[in-house]
């Protein structure tokens, strides 16, 4: 049958979207094939220091909370007591989550880094919460303790039904020489090392420290590792260098939305450090649509995302509890997002969770 004139027009273009499509197949891997491979689920759901909008955060009871709700991943950032364990807590300074100042009070100021194991475990790290949140307060929180990194392996490994598995950030970790090596030590004692072949992304290392991706890629070179992407100190160079005081923004979280990378140069280059250095993905922060003090520059763009997959990394963004903000992150192309609500985001994904949060909080005996 001959080609019709307009069919005939047409014909170079089909030609070249077939030959353009099938370069691009052969060019970009799609990210969930990406995670199969790594044996990451996708879309990841990580319990960022657990279950922690309902319980306190990097306790037994957000961690068993975010294990029995199905959640893939628990979230934690490492840190090393003066005498060498490998604890998980976020903040460098005690105060905010401790009762450090009526425990301590001469030392109150110190790092987490000045304590022994001992002292830590002596502190009260739960009660803080019910204090700042009332309405999700229970009793049984308080005293809960600081955790180590085995305690939390623990956790991950002891409901036969469901074995999360572990993210672990390196946190500031200029503050804790050699504590990559030391993790390594750790993962291999508790059999995490090397990666099992049927689950290798058990285990994620994550870091916003170029230099830590360096070493834990040393390593752990068979170790899934994700670098942390951030505007600001530490991270990308901003468009514009004001500080929150001069920038006349009311909140912190208007702030960081008015930041952005100074060029797409910028972000490409942080990508392309990750990418070389042994990522297989990158943790980019998140606008939230009601602010909030978790509410960052916005780097989950399309195009941000498009760059990522088409070198190969994939994206999980940090961090994010509204269905309005999952379904925003996850239309822009994530693959996986960092909540403090892992219920609610595996619900929002269709992974119904049978129980409420009480119903397991109250079965684990908080
Ligand atoms: O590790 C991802 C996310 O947790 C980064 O933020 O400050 O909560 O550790 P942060
Ligand atoms: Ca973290």
């Amino acid at each position: 049958m001959p080609v019709t004139v307009a069919k005939r027009a047409l014909l170079p273009c089909l030609l070249l979207a077939v030959v353009g499509a099938h370069a691009a197949t052969e060019t970009i891997t799609p990210p969930a094939l990406i995670a199969s491979r790594q044996g990451i689920a996708h879309p990841a759901v990580i319990a960022h220091r657990g279950a922690s909008f309902d319980a306190p955060e990097s306790t037994a009871a957000a961690y068993t909370l975010a294990r029995d709700l199905g959640a893939d991943y628990l979230e934690m950032d490492l840190q090393r007591t003066h005498d060498g364990e490998l604890i998980a807590l976020h903040d460098n300074s005690l105060l905010r989550t401790t009762d450090v100042a009526n425990k301590f009070p001469a030392r109150k100021n110190q790092p987490a880094s000045a304590f022994t194991l001992a002292e830590l475990k002596t502190l009260d790290a739960g009660s803080w919460f019910n204090k700042a949140y009332p309405d999700r307060a229970r009793p049984s929180y308080v005293g809960l303790p600081i955790l180590t990194l085995d305690e939390i392996i623990d956790i991950a490994q002891s409901n036969p039904g469901h074995t999360p598995g572990l993210y672990i950030e390196t946190k500031e970790p200029q503050l804790f020489p050699g504590i990559e090596h030391d993790l390594k030590r750790k993962l291999t004692q508790r059999g995490l090392l090397p990666p099992q072949p049927d689950r290798p992304g058990q285990v994620i290392l994550q870091t916003f420290d170029k230099s830590s991706l360096q070493l834990l890629q040393k390593e752990m070179p068979d170790t899934p590792k994700v670098l942390l992407l951030w505007v600001g100190a530490g991270g990308m160079t901003p468009d514009k260098s004001v500080s929150f005081a001069d920038s006349g923004e009311k909140t912190k979280a208007a702030y960081y939305a008015s930041l952005h990378p100074k060029d797409k140069t910028e972000f490409t280059q942080w990508l392309d450090f990750a990418k070389a250095n042994g990522a297989i993905g990158t943790g980019p922060s998140a606008a939230l649509t009601h602010g909030g003090d978790q509410s960052y520059s916005d780097l989950i763009q399309p195009w941000m995302n498009t760059t990522a997959h088409a070198r190969g990394l994939l994206v999980h963004a940090y961090t994010l509890d509204e269905p309005v903000d999952f379904k925003k992150a996850m239309t822009a192309g994530v693959n996986g997002i960092f909540t403090n609500r892992p219920r609610e985001l595996l619900n929002y994904y269709q992974r119904v969770t049978a129980q409420t949060v009480k119903q397991v909080l109250e079965q684990n005996g908080y």
